[in-house]
């Protein structure tokens, strides 16, 4: 049976700030997804991290379906009406168009989805990170599916041998989607080479060789493309297909206890560890630390279970406690070096701004005249 997962989320509004949507707002999108969805969706999940609410569907539309991404938008509308009335901050911030267009894509919202051929159990994990980018994503999926240091599967499991196919975003080329398709393990210092600029190349999605499957999908968007201007962060979702042909759901929970250095925190302009944190966990400490939650599911005909809350183990709290470590500890660096993202980075105009004005007061010193000999100036 084919089946397709889109997950679409949006920032429209939250509590104290940038933390967390209130629970009218999140009741409110869940109770429009119930009621206009029952026809159009097989089963739904609502959720937030940080101040993003996610709505993932399972439904047999096909990708970038317009029904399915008009119920996505129309709920976040629905709740943007309910955080102006309570006055939540930043209402309706991610809904950068006024009218729907066919395709929530280039409209704020970031979607992640991909049409499967449903395994007989389909476990798989919805990721969805706060306070930062796409390119979060991108050490995680190419320690899971391309290192076997990471990935004991990529050795001992024959189909997972034959390797994985990585499609690889160029998020920098704003007017249309510029891709390229690399493989694992034939051209993994490729795949190395572009992915240490997570800023700038971003995987979109991962493929397995053995079957032809589609693993992974992730939200690529960036808002700042399509705004023009700082709007907030990306905060993308992920959905990673699990188990048999796929590594297991332990290898690809294992990369995020490295608690890697991603852009993002204060003002979407830090770098910051990325922490692993319990489902329905607010934003905090320097508008962050940036935070990825794991929503574990088995599907079957499109009807999902409950999630298990993946990073909720005692094995994480460890993990939290080291990355809170990092995290204060490239602080204390404040603004200097690598603690700050390159210029094209920030998400404010006010250094640009200042810079421009401070330009103009540079002056060039000339070396002075060499002083001319008394002889040869007499004759
Ligand atoms: C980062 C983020 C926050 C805000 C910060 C200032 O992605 O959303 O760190 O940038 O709280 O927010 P404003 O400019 O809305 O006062
Ligand atoms: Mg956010
Ligand atoms: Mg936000």
């Amino acid at each position: 049976m084919n089946i397709t997962l889109s997950v679409i989320k949006a920032d429209i509004g939250s509590i104290g700030g940038h933390l967390a949507p209130s629970e009218r707002l999140l009741a409110s999108v869940l109770d429009h997804v119930r009621r206009h969805g029952r026809d159009l969706v097989l089963d739904s999940y609502v959720s937030h991290t940080g101040d993003d609410i996610a709505i993932v569907m399972a439904h047999t539309r096909g990708e970038g379906n317009e029904t399915i991404h008009r119920l996505a938008w129309d709920a976040f509308v629905a709740g943007t009406a309910v955080a102006r009335a309570q006055g939540l901050y930043g209402a309706g911030q991610d809904l950068l168009k006024d009218a729907f267009s066919g395709n929530v894509r280039g409209m704020g919202p970031a979607v992640a989805e991909m049409e499967i051929a449903e395994r007989p159990s389909e476990p798989f994990v919805f990721f969805a990170a706060d306070k930062t980018d796409p390119g979060a994503f991108n050490l995680p999926l190419y320690l899971a599916f391309a290192d076997p240091m990471n990935t004991p599967g990529l050795l001992l499991s024959p189909k997972m041998a034959r390797g994985f196919r990585f499609v690889i975003m160029d998020v920098g080329h704003a007017d249309a989607d510029r891709v390229i398709e690399l493989v694992a393990p034939e051209d993994l210092y490729d795949i190395a080479a572009l992915l240490r600029d997570p800023e700038r190349y971003v995987v979109e999605s991962v493929w397995s060789r053995a079957t032809g499957e589609q693993a992974v999908a992730v939200a690529t968007s960036r808002l700042h493309n399509i705004a023009g201007t700082y709007t907030g962060k990306d905060d993308p979702v992920m959905l990673v297909r699990v188990q048999m042909n796929f590594p297991a759901t332990g290898e690809i929970l294992a990369p995020f206890a490295i608690g890697h250095f991603v852009a993002g925190g204060m003002r979407g302009s830090h770098h910051v560890p990325l922490m692993p944190v319990r489902l329905g966990t607010a934003t905090s400490w320097f508008d962050g630390p940036p935070l990825v939650s794991a929503a574990a599911f088995s599907m079957h005909h499109g009807r999902l279970t409950e999630p298990v809350d993946a990073f909720a183990h005692p094995f994480w709290d460890a993990v939290r406690a080291r990355v809170a470590d990092k995290a204060m500890e490239i602080r204390r660096q404040g603004f200097v070096g690598a603690a700050m993202l390159p210029m094209a980075e920030l998400e404010y105009t006010g250094i640009t701004e200042k810079l421009a004005a401070l330009d103009t007061r540079f002056t060039i010193r000339r070396p002075a005249a060499p002083a001319v000999p008394a002889a040869a100036a007499a004759g």
